[in-house]
C-alpha cells in the first residue's frame, strides 16, 4: 500500500472537504425511511406493554381485541411458546422473552401483540386485552440486586439462585496493591455515569415479509448492523439464511440504539407468519425510551495512587453496572464490560486494575455501547475524573497534571497496563493545541481574578461562578482483530466489494450501514484517494444483505477503521490490476509504468498513458489480457483488522454557573481531536459538534430515573431532555494529525470521540466553578443548586 499517500490536507481528488453526496436527497425531505416502507396489503401492529416493573402475569384474555373488527390476530407468549419463539437470544449470550409469559420484568416489557389493518386500530385493541398481573418485589437499585433478600429477577434460568450476572477483571490486582500500599498519596472517590438513552431521531421499526410460496422473508428495519441481523434471524426462527433478506434503508441515527434485535422485529416477522401479509411494526417515542437498550448505568469507586510532585502511580476500580432485566449488551464475547479496562486512559503509570460485578434490575435492558467503543465512554470519564480529583487533592493545576503524566510520543506503540497496544499518539502537542485555543492562562487569570472580587465587601451575589474543565481522552475504534474479537461468535471482519464498470463508473458495496455519518461521500472518497475516479462517479451501497458482502456493521466507529481500510484495499488491488491492463494495453512492461493520481503512464513519456475510466473500458473489451488476468475491473476484500485505532483529544470547558438558580451555561468549549487523516474534515467537524452536545448532554441535563417501585421517569422527551442548540456554545475544534501506522490509509475512528471525551470536561468545569471535589451528573439547575447548599446529590 505504499502507493497511498498521507496526507493530511488531502487532494482534490481524494480527501478534503465536499458537501455530502446524501444529503441531495435528505435537505428534499426525500430520505427513505423504514416508515416510509408500504407494501401492497400491508397490515400494522402494535405493542402491548407492561405497567409494573416485576409481576407475574396471571391471565391474559384477547378476546374483545380479537373481537374488533379490524383487528387481523392477537398474539401472546404463550403462543409463541407453542412455536418455541417466546424467547430470543441477545448479543451477549443470554435470552430475552419476545412476549413474556411466565412473568414481567421491567416497567414496558412486551406482553402481547396486535395485528390489524391500520395502526390506530392496533393501538385501540390493546386497549382491549385483559392481563391480570400478581405485583411482585422489585429491585430498582443495583445496589441492593445482591442483598439476600432481593428476588430473583431471572428465575427463567435454571439454577439461579441471585442477580449476579458476572464478576469480570483485568489488570494484576497483587501488583497494583502494592503500588498503592506505598503510595504517598491515594485519593479515593465513588461516582455514577447515569442511566442515559441513545434517544435517535427515528424511533425503532421494521416492516416483515414471509412470500410463503418462495419461502423468501424480507425485513426492512431500523438496524445498524442488517448481516449480523440476518444471521441471527435465521438461527431464532430456524429459516434458511439464503432466504432472509434484510433491508436497513436511511437511519435516523443509531448511536449503538439500532445494535441489538428487539422483540418488536420478531413479532412482525411473527405477524407475517400469522396472516401472510406484510406487517409493519413502529414503536413511538416513550416506547424507545421505556423498552430499547439504556446505556452506561455504571456505579464505580475508583483509587488513584501518585507521589506527592504528581507522578501517577496506578489506579484501581470496582463497578457495579446496571444491566437491567436482560444482559442484553453488545460486546465482544471476550470482553463483558466492553473496552473498560482501557479505562488507564492517556497516562503512564505501570498499575492498574479493575473489577466489574453486573447485576439484573427491573429495568430495561442495558449497557449498550452509546456513541462509545463498549463502555470507552464510563472508562474516560473514570479516569479523567481521578485524575482531577487528584490535582484536587494536590493543588496542582489539572493541566499541569495532565501534562506530567501523559504518554510521550516515543512511547508508542504502547502496551497498556490491561493490555491494550496503543497504535500511535502525540499526546503533549494535542493538549498544548488545546490550551493555546482556549488561552488558557487568560482563562485562570480571569477565573482568579472573579474569585477575588467575590470576597471583596458588597460583592454582587448573583455573579456568576467561573469554572474551567479539562478531559484528555484516548478511544479505541475499529473492533476488531478476530482472534480477539467475536459477537454472539461472529468474527468482527467486514466484507467490502469494488467494481468499475466498462465506462469508469464505479460501485462499492459496503457491509457497513450508515446513520447519518455520512459514508456514501467518505467511502467514495477513500476509493476516489486510492484510484483517482471522482468521488461523484463512485456510488455507495450498503444496507441490503442481498447485495453486499456479509460484516458486523457500524457501532463503536468501526466502520472507517474496519470497512473504510477494506475500501482502500479493495481501490488498491483494482489500482494494481489495472497496472498489469494498462501495460498490455500500452504494450509495455507493468514495472515500466508510473502512477499519478488516476492515470498509469509510460515513465518518461507521460503522454503515453491510460486513466483509470480507459483502463476499465479495456479491462472489459476485446484487449487480450496477460496470462492470468481475467477480464473486468474489480476486487473484493475481507478485511481483518491488526489492532483497533486509537483516535485521542484534549478538551477544555468553560462553564459560568448562576449560584442563584444552579442553571450552568457553558461559555466555551474546545475540541482537539486527533482521527489521523481527515478524509472529509467537513464531515468529521460534524461528527464532533454532534458527539460534543451529546456529551454536554448527558453532563448537563439527561438520566433516566426510576423510582423504588421500577417506574421509568424518563419516557418521553418531557422528562428525558435533550440539548438542543440553545444549550450548545459555538464549539472552538482543533486537530493534530498522527496516522494509525496499521491502517492501510492511516485514518482512525472519529465518530464518537466527542460524546466519550466531552462529558469529563463538562463536568471538571461545572466542579471547578462550584469548588466541589465531586458530585454525580447530570448537573440540572436543581441538582447544581443542591450541590451549592452542600445538600447529597440524588438524582
Ligand atoms: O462507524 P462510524 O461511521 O459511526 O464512525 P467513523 O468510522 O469514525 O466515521 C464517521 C464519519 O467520519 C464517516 O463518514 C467517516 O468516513 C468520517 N471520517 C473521516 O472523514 N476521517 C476520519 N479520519 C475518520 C472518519
Amino acid at each position: 500500500m505504499q502507493d497511498v499517500s498521507l496526507s493530511p490536507e488531502g487532494n482534490p481528488l481524494g480527501f478534503g472537504r465536499m458537501l455530502r453526496k446524501e444529503d441531495a436527497r435528505f435537505v428534499r425531505g426525500q430520505g427513505h425511511y423504514v416508515d416510509d416502507v408500504n407494501l401492497p396489503g400491508m397490515l400494522h401492529s402494535a405493542i402491548l406493554r407492561s405497567p409494573y416493573a416485576h409481576a407475574r402475569i396471571v391471565s391474559i384474555d384477547t378476546s374483545a381485541a380479537e373481537a374488533h373488527p379490524k383487528v387481523k390476530a392477537v398474539v401472546t407468549g404463550a403462543m409463541l411458546e407453542d412455536l418455541k419463539l417466546a424467547w430470543m437470544p441477545t448479543l451477549s449470550g443470554d435470552v430475552v422473552a419476545v412476549l413474556a409469559t411466565d412473568k414481567v420484568r421491567f416497567q414496558g416489557q412486551e406482553v402481547a401483540y396486535v395485528i390489524a389493518e391500520d395502526e390506530y386500530s392496533a393501538r385501540d385493541a390493546l386497549e382491549l386485552i385483559e392481563v391480570e398481573y400478581e405485583p411482585l418485589p422489585v429491585v430498582a437499585d443495583a445496589k441492593h440486586a445482591l442483598d439476600p433478600d432481593a428476588p430473583v429477577i431471572r428465575d427463567d434460568l435454571e439454577g439461579r439462585v441471585d442477580n449476579k450476572i458476572y464478576d469480570w477483571e483485568a489488570g494484576d490486582a497483587d501488583a497494583c496493591d502494592a503500588v498503592f500500599a506505598s503510595a504517598e498519596v491515594v485519593v479515593a472517590q465513588d461516582m455514577i455515569y447515569p442511566r442515559v438513552h441513545p434517544a435517535p431521531m427515528e424511533t425503532c421499526g421494521s416492516v416483515a415479509y414471509l412470500d410463503k410460496v418462495t419461502g423468501k422473508l424480507t425485513i426492512w428495519t431500523t438496524t445498524q448492523a442488517p448481516h449480523a441481523h440476518r444471521t441471527i434471524y435465521a438461527l431464532v426462527a430456524g429459516l434458511p439464511e439464503q432466504k432472509i433478506q434484510v433491508i436497513s434503508p436511511d437511519i435516523g441515527g443509531g448511536f449503538g440504539n439500532k445494535v441489538g434485535i428487539y422483540p418488536g422485529y420478531v413479532l412482525s416477522i411473527v405477524g407475517s407468519i400469522v396472516t401472510g401479509k406484510p406487517v409493519k411494526w413502529m414503536e413511538d417515542r416513550s416506547e424507545n425510551l421505556m423498552s430499547t437498550s439504556f446505556a452506561r448505568d455504571y456505579h464505580m469507586h475508583g483509587e488513584i495512587a501518585a507521589t506527592r510532585e504528581g507522578k501517577i502511580l496506578g489506579l484501581r476500580v470496582h463497578v457495579l453496572a446496571d444491566h437491567g432485566a436482560f444482559n442484553g449488551v453488545a460486546q465482544p464475547t471476550k470482553f463483558p464490560a466492553g473496552f473498560f479496562h482501557i479505562f488507564t486512559g492517556s497516562y503512564d503509570y505501570p498499575a492498574a486494575h479493575c473489577k466489574v460485578t453486573a447485576v439484573y434490575t427491573n429495568k430495561a435492558l442495558g449497557g449498550v455501547a452509546y456513541a462509545c467503543s463498549f463502555r470507552i465512554t464510563e472508562a474516560v470519564y473514570l479516569v479523567e475524573r481521578m485524575v482531577t480529583c487528584l490535582a484536587d487533592e494536590l493543588k496542582i493545576d489539572p493541566a499541569e497534571l495532565r501534562m506530567k503524566n501523559l504518554l510521550r510520543p516515543e512511547q508508542f506503540p504502547y502496551l497498556s497496563p490491561t493490555g491494550w497496544e496503543y497504535d500511535s499518539g502525540d499526546y503533549p502537542r494535542a493538549l498544548q493545541e488545546a490550551m493555546r485555543i482556549a488561552g488558557y492562562d487568560e482563562l485562570r487569570a480571569e477565573q482568579a481574578a472573579r474569585r477575588a472580587a467575590a470576597q471583596e465587601p458588597g460583592a454582587d451575589p448573583a455573579a456568576p461562578l467561573m469554572g474551567i474543565g479539562l478531559s484528555f481522552f484516548t478511544e479505541g475504534v475499529g473492533a476488531g482483530p478476530r482472534k480477539h474479537m467475536d459477537i454472539l461468535g461472529l468474527g468482527m471482519a467486514d466484507g467490502c466489494e469494488l467494481r468499475v464498470h466498462p465506462t469508469g463508473k464505479a460501485q462499492l458495496r459496503l457491509s457497513v450501514q450508515t446513520q447519518g455519518q455520512g459514508h456514501e461521500t467518505t467511502f467514495a472518497q477513500i476509493v476516489s484517494h486510492v484510484i483517482g475516479l471522482p468521488p461523484e462517479d463512485i456510488e455507495v451501497v450498503h444496507g441490503d444483505t442481498d447485495n453486499t458482502p456479509f460484516g458486523l456493521g457500524t457501532y463503536g466507529s468501526r466502520s472507517t477503521p474496519v470497512s473504510g481500510a477494506a475500501a482502500a484495499v479493495a481501490a488498491q488491488r483494482v489500482k494494481d490490476k489495472a497496472r498489469v491492463i494498462a501495460a498490455a494495453a500500452l504494450e509495455c512492461a507493468v514495472e515500466d509504468l508510473e502512477w499519478e493520481h488516476g492515470r498509469w503512464y509510460v515513465k518518461g513519456d507521460p503522454s503515453q498513458g491510460k486513466t483509470i475510466a480507459q483502463i476499465a473500458m479495456a479491462a472489459h473489451g476485446s484487449l487480450e489480457l496477460p496470462e492470468g488476468v481475467e477480464g473486468h475491473l474489480d476486487a473484493s476484500v475481507v478485511y481483518n483488522p491488526p489492532n483497533l485505532t486509537y483516535p485521542f483529544g484534549a478538551y477544555i470547558c468553560v462553564v459560568d454557573v448562576d449560584p442563584q438558580t444552579g442553571s450552568v451555561k457553558v461559555r466555551r468549549f474546545i475540541a482537539v481531536d486527533d482521527c489521523g487523516p481527515r478524509i472529509n474534515p467537513m464531515i468529521v467537524e460534524g461528527q464532533v459538534h454532534g458527539g460534543l452536545a451529546d456529551g454536554l448532554g448527558m453532563a448537563l441535563m439527561e438520566v433516566i430515573a426510576f423510582d423504588s417501585d421500577g417506574n421509568n421517569l424518563g419516557g418521553s422527551f418531557m422528562d428525558y431532555l435533550l440539548p438542543t442548540s440553545m444549550e450548545c456554545p459555538s464549539w472552538e475544534l482543533g486537530q493534530t494529525v498522527t496516522p494509525s501506522p496499521h491502517h492501510p490509509i492511516g485514518v482512525k475512528g472519529v465518530g464518537e470521540s466527542a460524546t466519550v471525551g466531552s462529558p469529563p470536561a463538562v463536568v471538571n468545569a461545572v466542579l471547578d466553578a462550584l469548588q466541589i471535589r465531586h458530585a454525580d451528573m447530570p448537573f440540572t439547575p436543581a441538582m447544581t443548586w443542591r450541590a451549592l447548599q452542600g445538600r447529597p446529590m440524588r438524582p
